[in-house]
């Protein structure tokens, strides 16, 4: 069995790990609103029309932010469509997505459906076909407290209290040509920071997302980020960051070692603020938010055809990725990325929620069922509160194309408020099983406590409504723990979850 080691302080830490790095994202796309959380009529229905098995397996994920409406649809969207009678909103071409939004679930009811969840609502506001009076008008019709115009509306329409939605995210991906409104970084810059005064006059307690690059290989990144920071600095807090990754050809090491890739981003983008705040003489220092990062290609081909043959409908199946087991190892090593990087990233989607690229599915009339990515995901949000400790790791280290260097062993360590602590690890390694020693010393006396494993021997083996448990969590092999040392047994290509009480 080949070998690696982890060293462990609880004083060697890296920051405090704020819990909406476990957020998610819904956005009016494809059935991950109608047919998804919403499908009246369906069995499992509540008097609202939003789905109880769906709310259920959403609530077992713990996710404490969903960012909503959109992704590249907010970047049309009529706030105002979406409030009032239900009967009398109108029916809108979302140009995304060619499809027909017909506005039946609105703010009023996303924001109770996210109260159910236990979750807080991230909104994101029109900043491409609209600008700042929008942006003014839909903080006053949300958080003030009545007397107004549009207070007096969300009144009327039947909710007296402001909603108090704190996350704003000022527009979408507005350095994508893809995106309506696009903008350069100048452009947007301005925009978002007249935006984003106003915003606060109406409402100070506010915080405020700002649009980075869409991905670190649009030709602007990073001058995008310069540009824009330049003009809105001050009037913001936090620069958003979006990454998917796919494996087309089926190269599974170096799909695994994307994650080296989102780790880089975010320190090229916390550098990027850092150095617009020297140059600006600020003391403000601007966070993270990567607010939209999965795997995402299984799907591409087949979303073509779908508009071949049917645009305008309602909820076409888009984005239906189906997730296979290294899909899941790949999303564990981007959850590590972000606790290891939880001093700057203070806020993180997994994009999305439900049926688009999503860790739960749903059938029209059907199941609700957990992909293979679900688990990953549940088990960052349930054991990954806390602080995330700065682990001394050592691992044999691989090369692939786009990588040297990269450790079989990756890994991430949490610090609980009751002493506890969790390490989580990935085995990048397709054949060999690791013995992982972590030397605990500093934690007193620490007894092992479970070692959860997720494990397949195919890595194409995917969940489905048939068959939802062909990939889940099994007890791993877990092993010793003698003065503060612990010896783990991690198998060849796997999530572990390793818990020290
Ligand atoms: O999450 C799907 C889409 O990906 C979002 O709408 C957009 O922001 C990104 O390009």
């Amino acid at each position: 069995m080949k070998k690696a080691s982890m060293i462990l302080d609880k004083d060697y830490q890296v920051s405090r790990i704020d819990k909406r790095i476990y957020g998610s994202f819904i956005e009016h796309l494809g059935r991950a609103v109608y047919g998804g959380i919403y499908e009246p009529g369906h069995p499992e229905a509540d008097e609202k029309g939003f789905r109880k098995d769906v709310m259920a397996a959403v609530k077992k994920l713990g996710v404490p932010i969903v960012r909503y409406p959109g992704g590249n649809f907010v970047s049309g969207f009529n706030w105002e469509d979406s409030v009032g009678p239900i009967e009398q909103r109108p029916k809108r071409l979302d140009l995304a997505w060619f499809t027909t939004e017909t506005n039946e679930v609105g703010l009023h009811e996303f924001f109770d459906w996210t109260q159910k969840a236990d979750s807080e609502l991230m909104y994101a506001i029109n900043l491409g076909t609209r600008g700042p009076e929008n942006a003014r008008d839909i903080v006053e019709y949300a958080n003030h407290k009545g007397g107004s115009k549009f207070s007096d509306m969300r009144i009327a329409n039947g909710r007296k209290d402001p909603f108090n939605i704190k996350l704003w995210c000022l527009g979408n991906e507005m350095d994508g040509p893809w995106q309506m409104g696009h903008k350069t970084g100048y452009e947007y810059g301005r925009t978002a920071n007249e935006a984003a005064k106003i915003m606060k006059w109406v409402d100070p307690t506010i915080e405020l997302v700002a649009c980075g690059s869409s991905n670190t290989e649009m030709p602007t990144f990073g001058s995008y980020e310069l540009e824009m920071l330049e003009e809105c600095y001050e009037n913001i807090d936090y620069v958003s960051l979006h990454r998917y990754y796919g494996n087309p050809t089926q190269d599974t090491p170096g799909f695994l070692a994307r994650s080296m890739d989102m780790d880089e981003f975010i320190h090229t983008v916390a550098s990027i603020c850092d150095a617009v705040k020297g140059k600006k003489h600020s003391k403000k220092q601007l966070n993270l938010s990567f607010d939209e990062w999965n795997v995402w290609y299984h799907s591409n081909e087949q979303d073509q055809e779908i508009w071949k043959q049917d645009k305008w409908n309602r909820a076409l199946p888009l984005l239906e990725d189906i997730y296979n087991f290294e899909d899941a190892l790949l999303v564990g090593s981007m959850l590590m990325t972000l606790i290891r990087n939880a001093d700057r990233v203070k806020i993180a989607c997994l994009a999305q929620l439900v049926n688009v690229i999503a860790p739960i599915m749903t059938r029209n009339g059907g199941g609700c069922w957990a992909q293979t990515t679900y688990y990953p995901f549940m088990h960052a949000s349930l054991y990954g509160r806390g602080t995330a400790l700065q682990a001394l790791v050592s691992s044999p280290v691989y090369d692939c194309a786009d990588y040297e260097g990269v450790p079989y062993i990756d890994s991430a360590a949490v610090l609980h408020d009751d002493g506890s602590v969790t390490v989580f690890c990935v085995n990048r390694d397709m054949k060999e099983d690791y013995e992982l020693s972590i030397d605990l010393r500093s934690f007193g006396d620490l007894k092992f406590a479970e070692h959860i494993l997720l494990h397949h021997d195919d890595v194409k083996a995917v969940n489905t409504e048939d068959e939802p448990d062909n990939v889940i969590p099994t007890a791993g092999p877990g092993g010793k723990i003698d003065s503060g040392k612990a010896e783990i047994r991690i198998p060849a290509l796997s999530w572990n979850v390793i818990r020290f009480i």
